[in-house]
């Protein structure tokens, strides 16, 4: 994926990721009060798989790659505790009091992806796992911060990777933000560490995602059996956040805002 060309998207494609993007921020918006103990991560599935068809749209985890032998078999991920990402939703599992999971969702909106995912408490959350998903969210923030035109792709891995770890965690390194656009994953890679002023141009047109793997203990992942779920080396904590945005001639536009909850219809 990163000897491909990156593509520039024209105006008028910035304005259908801009449907997709806030299509998928109101499906995380539905399904975040679902969140609680006692649910299955299945029946999220079948919520978020209800909620996009009722809209015309597809999931576009839903059988991905296609042509693949062992494509994702669901319609978002959910990822628990040490769960990294990738996670199958599944109704032998239960969310209980005190865990945390990643919700990631990719409707596919008019031939466009919008891609999201936020880590939500269950329940009372230890102060641990409640600081590693607070400090996962700024990375999420400082690393769409330091994306500037004219900029390099490095700014971005090197201001995330510098506060995960000053403030005791690590960094994933297995797996990194994409471009987006019709292709749900495409050029160029996104590494959430890194060192600043190395790496590719950023340019107005660019539309990509940044989604840190922010992780309690090692950086280092292992992926089950099932050849999807990605979990922690040491079964310790991990949490993720994911927005897609666009590079704009003066800066940076988050196309999977949370629509603004005052007066918001939905
Ligand atoms: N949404 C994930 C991402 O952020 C990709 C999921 S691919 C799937 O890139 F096949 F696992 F759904
Ligand atoms: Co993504
Ligand atoms: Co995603």
């Amino acid at each position: 994926m990163d000897n491909e060309q990156i593509v520039l998207l024209s105006s008028r494609e910035i304005e259908k990721m801009r449907q997709a993007g806030r299509v998928a921020a109101e499906l995380l918006n539905y399904l975040e009060p679902m969140v609680k103990p006692g649910v299955s991560t299945l029946e999220l599935n079948d919520a978020a798989e209800a909620w996009t068809q009722a809209r015309g749209y597809k999931s576009a985890p839903l059988g991905y790659p296609s042509g693949s032998d062992n494509p994702f078999p669901k319609s978002i991920c959910t990822s628990v505790n040490e769960v990294v990402c990738h996670g199958i939703p599944n109704a032998k599992q239960i969310l209980r009091d005190g865990d945390i999971i990643n919700i990631d969702v990719t409707p596919l909106v008019e031939g466009y992806h919008g891609d999201t995912s936020r880590t939500f408490l269950v329940g009372e959350a230890s102060p641990l796992a409640r600081k590693l998903v607070e400090v996962t969210q700024e990375c999420l923030m400082r690393g769409i911060a330091a994306v500037k035109p004219g900029g390099k792709i490095g700014d971005i891995g090197a201001a995330i990777q510098e506060y995960a770890e000053s403030q005791g965690f690590s960094v994933v390194r297995d797996f990194v933000g994409h471009g987006v656009s019709r292709i749900f994953h495409t050029a160029p890679q996104i590494p959430h560490y890194g060192t600043r002023g190395k790496g590719k141009k950023l340019r107005p047109g660019m539309v990509f995602t940044i989604e840190p793997m922010i992780n309690e203990g090692t950086y280092e992942v292992e992926v089950l059996a099932d050849q999807w779920t990605a979990v922690t080396k040491d079964r310790k904590l991990s949490a993720q956040f994911e927005h897609t945005i666009a590079i704009t001639p003066s800066g940076v536009e988050i196309l999977t805002l949370q629509p603004a909850l005052v007066g918001a219809t939905q």
